[in-house]
């Protein structure tokens, strides 16, 4: 395992991604940092609209027209990849990067067969290999995802297959080259709880076998809570906490990640039930000024109106970005601000 003192992986620095619109320019992504150290995963949790997808699709150079990376640095193994030419970053992704999507129907071709299309994925980074042993590979990489009898589904069309199945061959044309990241971008919101459970103990198994590091990516933390080493909390294109797992769920310090986790339906405690969000994200173009959270925020004061807060360090690797953190002194502060 490598220390969190060597150079992590991925390292995302000030990244803004805007869109062009009729008022002008919006950021979807307004200054996000985040590091991803090899072989670990980073979850990405915040509800939907947030910027998760644009902030995934800036780092594979996927981001749709008239969408833009405006600033910022995406750091991959020491080399930006927002000034790289095309060509080089159609060879490190895919390559070296990989990517799964939430529905599994829409990046797989109805036309062909599961099997063509994995050899395709494989093709591309080993035009010199012969069909048949890539078939081969194909079937292992079928059934490294365990797909039963994967001889036999090499050969099925993606509507013949299961939700969950389809995004188990997702997985598979991801795994194809070895990639040493892997972003999933919410890979199991589309599928039943069940099913939800066993990609998730795959993509595990997976990275214990292969070292690879993972994004993932959820408005679910429950997704996260078994399987991320550290947690990003995005709110309007902003990450506004950041900690390792443990401390997300056992010292929260931002106010929306306890409203997050009492929003999550195991908690039944009457104190965290009082933290359900009301209200809803602010589109890009529409983030109030000072605090981004602070009209949903029911910590919020007046404080919270005059200054953008940055994330402030709570702790060696915890930081949150709210004037009123550490978490004690939220009622405190009110109290004071209310008999002002
Ligand atoms: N082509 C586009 N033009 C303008 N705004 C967009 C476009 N695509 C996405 N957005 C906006 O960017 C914000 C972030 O979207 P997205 O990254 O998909 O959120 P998430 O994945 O967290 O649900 C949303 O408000 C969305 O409406
Ligand atoms: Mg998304």
């Amino acid at each position: 395992m490598n220390s969190p003192l060597a150079a992590p992986l991925l390292a995302i620095e000030g990244l803004r991604t805007v869109f062009a619109t009729d008022d002008g320019e919006v950021a979807a992504v307004d200054g996000v940092d985040i590091t991803v150290q090899r072989g670990r995963t980073l979850g990405i949790v915040g509800e939907s609209g947030c910027g998760k997808s644009m902030l995934s699709l800036s780092v594979m150079g996927l981001v749709p027209a008239p969408g833009r990376i405006a600033s910022g640095r995406i750091v991959f193994d020491g080399e930006d990849l927002a000034g790289l030419p095309a060509e080089r970053l159609r060879t490190l992704r895919g390559k070296r990067i990989a990517m799964v999507f939430q529905e599994p129907m829409t990046s797989l071709n109805p036309v062909y067969t599961v099997g063509f299309q994995i050899v395709e994925a494989m093709r591309v980074h080993d035009p010199r290999t012969p069909y048949g042993e890539l078939r081969s590979r194909a079937i292992a990489a079928l059934e490294r995802v365990r797909i039963a009898a994967p001889a036999q589904r090499f050969d099925a069309y993606p509507h013949q297959l299961s939700g969950g199945m389809r995004q188990r061959v997702m997985i598979a044309m991801a795994l194809a080259c070895s990639p040493d990241l892997l972003i999933a971008d919410e890979p199991t919101t589309a599928l039943d709880v069940t099913v939800q459970a066993q990609v998730l103990d795959l993509l595990r198994d997976i990275q214990r076998d292969t070292g690879m590091a993972i994004v993932l990516i959820t408005h679910d933390l429950g997704v996260v809570a078994g399987m991320a080493d550290e947690v990003a909390v995005m709110y309007a294109g902003r990450v506004v906490e950041r900690a390792p797992v443990a401390d997300i769920f056992n010292d929260p310090q931002h106010p929306y990640t306890l409203g997050l986790l009492g929003s999550m339906p195991r908690i039944e405690d009457e104190r965290e039930r009082l933290l359900v969000i009301e209200g809803s994200l602010p589109p890009p173009g529409r983030v109030p000024a000072g605090c981004r959270f602070h009209p949903r925020c029911v910590f919020g004061t007046h404080a919270c109106t005059l200054q953008d807060p940055p994330l402030f360090s709570l702790g060696p690797r915890h930081g949150a970005a709210c004037i009123h953190a550490p978490v004690e002194r939220f009622s405190m502060q009110r109290t004071t601000e209310e008999a002002a």
